[in-house]
């Protein structure tokens, strides 16, 4: 039980990471400040050179002639502040990998209903799908399963070591249709217009970018492609997850449309979670309406 309410136990704050840098990419700027210094050296070689007669090219025949390129073209476009709140909701913080165990904890397939949710989702053979805030995998293996050998299963999240901890537990189970991608605050990263269905498990709370996250998995997802939202009910004191943790299906149906979706299914038949479909507003598939969820009498 303490283990429930202390429901993400440890959280991190990655808007202190650099945004949009990753973790190869820290190496690259390193070298690249290694290279920069050693340039700024043999310029100063050059300078000294020319200055005593040794150097003198035509203005304009030296690459130290060239204008000063001031666009920086590798730079990540600034973002604004992440933010804390989103339609009167408090945005949680990111959990962090030294949580990962509790994402696999042995009690979570009786306490979640696991199975009932991956039958629910409307898979096929083949099919493109995304495990977005994938965590360490426990979604993520059981839709590569779903979808077969010929299918995919784009496996995406903020925390490198979640993905590595993800693969590691493909590889002992000899998954092969897994494509980890380390997304960021605002990016997952995919492909446009080709996944079937998103799968979104206890992640969407977490978001400090919703309005950039939606638009970018709206982007990712084919006409009749679905997003699914799973989230710990704000409804059900019998929940026994932190509030901050948990939405409401009011709250979902504020953010979503806003975000160019619409409601296209629902499931109520979790314990603990609602799971609310979503589609492009622009999508064939025909829009429902909700059912509001009640407390069981
Ligand atoms: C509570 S865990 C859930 C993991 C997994 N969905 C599960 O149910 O086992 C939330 C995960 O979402 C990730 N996350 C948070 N914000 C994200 C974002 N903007 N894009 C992708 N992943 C994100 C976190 O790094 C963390 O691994």
């Amino acid at each position: 039980m303490t283990c429930f309410i202390n429901a993400v136990p440890i959280s991190v704050n990655l808007q202190n990471r650099p945004r949009h840098v990753r973790p190869g990419e820290a190496a690259k700027t390193n070298r690249t400040r290694t290279g920069v210094f050693l340039a700024g050296c043999s310029c100063w070689l050059l300078i000294l050179v020319g200055f005593a007669g040794e150097l003198a090219p035509a203005r304009g025949d030296s690459p130290l002639a060239r204008p000063t390129d001031t666009s920086r073209p590798d730079e990540a476009p600034q973002l604004p502040e992440p933010k804390t709140h989103y339609m009167g909701r408090e945005i949680a913080q990111t959990m962090h990998f030294l949580g990962a165990p509790w994402l696999v904890r042995e009690s979570r397939e009786r306490e979640e209903d696991c199975k009932k949710l991956l039958t629910a989702l409307p898979l096929k053979l083949g099919d493109s799908v995304c495990d977005i805030g994938c965590g360490n995998g426990f979604y993520t293996l059981r839709l590569a399963g779903r979808v077969g050998p010929n299918g995919k299963v784009y496996a995406s999240d903020i925390q490198q070591e979640m993905l590595n901890m993800l693969v590691e537990r493909a590889k002992s189970r000899q998954v092969t249709n897994v494509l980890p991608v380390l997304g960021t605050l605002v990016d997952p990263d995919l492909p446009s217009a080709s996944m079937d269905l998103i799968l979104a498990v206890d992640v969407y709370h977490e978001f400090s970018y919703p309005q950039e996250m939606l638009a970018a998995l709206r982007t990712s997802l084919k006409p009749t492609g679905r997003l699914v939202l799973v989230e710990f009910r704000s409804e059900d004191p019998a929940v026994p997850i932190k509030p901050l943790h948990k939405m409401s299906q009011a709250q979902i149906m504020r953010e979503l449309p806003e975000n160019g979706f619409k409601l296209v299914g629902q499931f109520h038949e979790l314990p603990w979670q609602h799971v609310l479909t979503f589609a492009r507003d622009d999508s064939p598939l025909p829009e429902v309406p909700l059912q509001a969820w009640n407390l069981p009498d």
